[in-house]
């Protein structure tokens, strides 16, 4: 048999290979998951030209194991995601947030922050442009700019070029689809590439939620960090959302995901509906 698919991940490893994700990202990766581990990181073994689980983790542990512990968390974390994802969130900025902030913005003659903080592959944030941008046409005095960041560089990197499957964006007003996204011709055919005027909206960066400090304007009127403090335990997302509301601006908004709550968290944040919360 082929030496990687020989491979095998003790207990020891498994353990060291769980304990290093979590110092690095905070995501818990559950007991059940050992399978799972092994059969994704069998074909990065095999990239690296390494045939056991104890030579990676050595690798791991070395002088350059840094940019490897990336690689890892990046095999075991959900990227999944997609345009318009929990939809009340969209409508609850335009029908409420925005209208909300551009008077005062306006008046002040200062620009709206958003800031995605768990990006991944760009559908969150340029759905959030793309939001803003048709809420602005009536208002093209307002100034605007969107951060978005994730811990991983190969989403981000998908998330910069801006290119999807056409099937992504399908069930988009067809007015929507042509103002803010172009058909891909030849080769590209089949996908859709949000327009430029779009992307220089929005700045994609690496950021750890847990590193000392956020490289993000501070005072966001708008934080989406949604669908990734479901990975992580209590104290944790205590530290996130603490970090979190220290970044936005007073009265600003923190938005979470539906499956996720702020129970056993203290926080000054007044609860709204569907994961919507305000600096009170
Ligand atoms: C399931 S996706 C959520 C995407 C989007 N927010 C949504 O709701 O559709 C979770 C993202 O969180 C990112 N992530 C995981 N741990 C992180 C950390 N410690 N800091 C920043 N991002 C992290 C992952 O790389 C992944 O792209």
């Amino acid at each position: 048999m082929d030496a990687f698919f020989a491979a095998n991940l003790s207990q020891g490893a498994y353990r060291l290979l769980v304990d290093l994700v979590y110092q690095h990202s905070r995501i818990r990766v559950g007991s059940d998951k050992q399978p799972m581990l092994a059969n994704r990181l069998r074909r990065r073994l095999r990239e690296l030209h390494l045939t056991s689980f104890d030579e990676y983790c050595a690798r791991l542990q070395s002088a350059d194991g840094a940019e490897e512990i990336e690689h890892l968390v990046d095999l075991i974390s959900t990227n999944h995601t997609r345009f318009f994802r929990e939809p009340e969130h969209f409508t609850a900025l335009s029908e409420r947030i925005l209208p909300e902030w551009t008077s005062r913005l306006l008046a002040d003659r200062s620009p709206l922050r958003i800031w995605s903080a768990a990006a991944s592959s760009g559908e969150e944030p340029y759905t959030l442009a793309l939001t803003v941008a048709d809420f602005a046409r009536a208002f093209p005095t307002l100034d605007w700019q969107i951060e978005a960041t994730d811990i991983s560089q190969r989403v981000l990197q998908r998330a910069r070029a801006g290119i999807y499957p056409l099937e992504a964006v399908e069930s988009m007003p067809p007015e929507q689809l042509k103002r803010h996204f172009q058909r891909g011709v030849g080769t590209r055919e089949g996908t859709v590439r949000v327009k430029a005027e779009l992307r220089d909206r929005v700045r994609f960066q690496r950021v750890n939620l847990f590193q000392p400090e956020y490289p993000v304007p501070p005072e966001q009127h708008v934080i989406f960090c949604r669908n990734v403090m479901i990975y992580f335990d209590l104290p944790s997302r205590a530290t996130v959302v603490h970090k979190l509301s220290r970044h936005l601006a007073p009265g600003g908004y923190l938005v979470i995901g539906h499956s996720e709550n702020l129970l056993g968290i203290p926080h000054r944040l007044e609860p709204l509906r569907h994961g919507i919360y305000r600096v009170s």
